[in-house]
């Protein structure tokens, strides 16, 4: 039978309850984890969000409640009236939270039955994350992934609280905007009163924000949905939140210090944690020759030495052309592992060649000397001075690759992260903040022969750089910066060019041409006219930084609703065919039609 709440109200949460409400009377709404049958008594685990409580129906108490137990399965939701008793001695659970007490059950009520769930609703269980995707509701009611959302839900109050505090307003912008060329691809919305023409979802709200800061807002924030249609990863997804800030006035190290602060405030509000400040601040030249990468995990050692002046005269032809070309020999010394066997060299080598490595030069550091099959390219003092720069001693592995700067910063790098991870090199719960500073403005794209925005293409250059922007733009330096988490971009910004006529001569950097600019940012272009008052900005992905608060591998575990890999929503079945007489309504022909996918199958 399934009964109403008929006036009953709750009155606390299962998770809740302790030893200081034995003798309590207590209502509990809640599921039931597990239903066990011991001996005339039944024993069900209860859960809300909270937590679990015990409910122990006896026969004797309430022949009623003791009946319709006897039904109760996993799942079905219940509502208990009863009282909290100390549990007899001996039959404390010290696993739960609430495992001093339990609930003796007066009245007991089925308010809804539950097919048998198609994994159960616990932590850890070994589930294949689409059928999790699938059943996501059922996955939510996990307590990991209850924990997540309300961690979640604590950083966002966090964040508002402390943007508030410092004067910003919360201001909506649009969802439905202009396509402009900004980085991703865009996800597009065609338009039914305007036939052929289409919307765009923001990839970020970055012109509008800035915008805002033309209309004297002086300080926005946003916590934000953008959409990207780009190839996922753990870390991406193609519609994501970001915490969007902008202010007027001020120059980097106000953004810095102040996000430094807010950040802070933020772990300590969340998970008690004191983060130190100030954050380390790295070039990004530096953060390239010591990591490989714009994102260093800072966490632990390994760090990538350039060999290139050694290895220039060597006999070795690979690395000494690889320098005559214009490349550099770079290498990381994975300490101790002068015992790997073949087999392993040759897995590195093989990992080091998805990014492109042609080969994995190795030195075996050894107390008689260096076993390699490259070593007798090196005299005697050229080796010494290897060791010596590579900072080996012996039981060392070394290993090189030559080759342009970006494959050897690329392969090393990632080498070093796999290395780190597979060494049990990085720290856990440590949390290593990196501003990256001092970015290129602009890099050269070789194939398309002309220069990218390494951010946008409102990031404003150095002051002392402007004279380069037309002269040798690949020598003007941005004042942007990134904030890296352990390794992982979690935010990025700028001090934006407030001008015209520099964010003219940006666009003609890039081969926008006047008339291109026009069309795609004429608004913007046009805005900056009217009084723009020099600021700034930066964009925090809260996703990824609630993913590395809550120790997660994917930003998928704390997102409610996530997509898969492949952009799809297995639970509502997004993306899905639509009626023809929609796509006619606007103006759409598609060349894929539902029909097509039944005739293929
Ligand atoms: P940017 O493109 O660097 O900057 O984005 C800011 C931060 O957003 C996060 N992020 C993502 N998270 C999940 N899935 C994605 N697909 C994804 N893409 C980006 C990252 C990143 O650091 N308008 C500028 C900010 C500014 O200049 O103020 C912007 O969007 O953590
Ligand atoms: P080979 O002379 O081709 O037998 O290579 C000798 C060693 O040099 C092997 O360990 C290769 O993996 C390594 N090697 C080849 N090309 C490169 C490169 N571009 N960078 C680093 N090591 C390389």
């Amino acid at each position: 039978m399934i009964e109403s709440m008929n006036g009953l109200k709750r009155t606390h949460y299962c998770g809740d309850l302790s030893i200081r409400n034995a003798g309590d009377q207590v209502v509990l709404m809640g599921w039931v984890q597990r239903r066990r049958d011991h001996g005339g008594l039944i024993f069900i685990d209860l859960r809300d969000r909270s937590g679990l409580v015990q409910v122990v129906v006896s026969p004797d108490l309430h022949k009623d409640a003791f009946l319709k137990a006897e039904d109760v399965r996993n799942e079905y939701v219940l509502a208990v009236q009863g009282k909290v008793r100390e549990r007899p001695e001996g039959t404390e659970n010290p696993n739960l939270d609430t495992g001093q007490v339990e609930v003796l059950a007066g009245e007991l009520r089925v308010l809804n039955r539950a097919k048998t769930p198609p994994f159960y609703i616990e932590d850890e269980v070994d589930v294949d994350e689409n059928l999790r995707l699938r059943y996501r509701y059922l996955d939510l009611r996990r307590p990991e992934m209850q924990e997540a959302m309300i961690l979640r839900h604590k950083a966002a109050k966090s964040v508002r609280n402390f943007l508030d505090e410092h004067g910003f307003l919360e201001i909506e912008t649009p969802v439905l905007t202009k396509s402009t060329p900004e980085g991703a691809r865009d996800f597009l919305v065609p338009s039914r009163i305007s036939p052929g023409k289409f919307y765009a979802l923001p990839q970020s709200p970055q012109l509008f924000k800035q915008i805002l800061m033309v209309a004297g807002m002086d300080r926005y924030y946003q916590i934000v949905r953008c959409f990207r249609d780009e190839d996922l990863r753990a870390d991406r997804q193609p519609e994501f939140t970001q915490i969007d800030l902008e202010m007027s006035f001020v120059d980097v190290d106000d953004i810095l210090e102040l996000m430094e602060d807010m950040v802070v405030r933020l772990f300590r509000e969340t998970t008690g944690r004191e983060v130190l400040r100030p954050f380390y601040r790295l070039s990004y030249r530096e953060a390239m020759d010591r990591f490989g990468t714009d994102r260093p995990d800072t966490r632990f050692g390994m760090e990538l030495k350039d060999i290139s002046d050694l290895a220039a005269g060597c006999g070795f032809k690979v690395f000494s052309s690889a320098v005559a070309a214009g490349g550099r020999v770079k290498g990381i010394n994975a300490k101790g592992c002068g015992v790997f066997s073949r087999k392993e060299i040759d897995e590195l080598t093989a990992y080091a060649a998805v990014y492109k490595a042609k080969g994995l030069a190795y030195f075996i550091v050894t107390e008689d000397g260096v076993k390699s099959v490259i070593s007798k390219f090196f005299s005697e003092p050229e080796l010494a001075a290897v060791l010596d720069r590579m900072e080996a001693e012996p039981g060392d592995l070394l290993l090189f690759v030559a080759d342009n700067p970006v494959v050897v910063a690329d392969a090393l790098g990632m080498l070093r992260l796999y290395l780190g991870e597979r060494l049990g090199l990085i720290p856990e719960n440590t949390y290593n903040f990196v501003w990256v500073v001092d970015f290129p403005l602009l890099e050269y794209n070789k194939e398309e022969g002309r220069y990218n925005v390494m951010h946008h293409p409102f990031t404003a250059p150095r002051e002392s750089d402007l004279e380069l922007l037309e002269n040798d733009p690949g020598k003007v330096q941005a004042k942007a910066y990134d904030l890296i988490l352990n390794g992982v971009e979690i935010g990025g910004g700028s001090i934006r060019i407030h001008r015209r006529e520099i964010q003219e001569k940006m666009f003609s950097a890039i081969g926008i041409g006047l008339e291109e600019a026009a069309d795609k940012f004429g608004f913007m272009l046009e805005a900056f006219e009217y009084g723009t008052p020099p600021h700034g900005g930066i964009a925090f992905g809260f996703d990824r930084l609630i993913m590395l608060l809550a120790g997660k591998k994917t930003i998928r575990d704390v997102i409610a609703f996530p997509k898969t890999q492949s952009a799809t929503d297995l639970m509502s079945r997004a993306p899905d065919f639509v009626e023809k007489k929609q796509l006619k309504e606007l103006h759409i022909k598609s060349t894929y039609l539902k029909s097509d996918l039944k005739s293929n199958t």
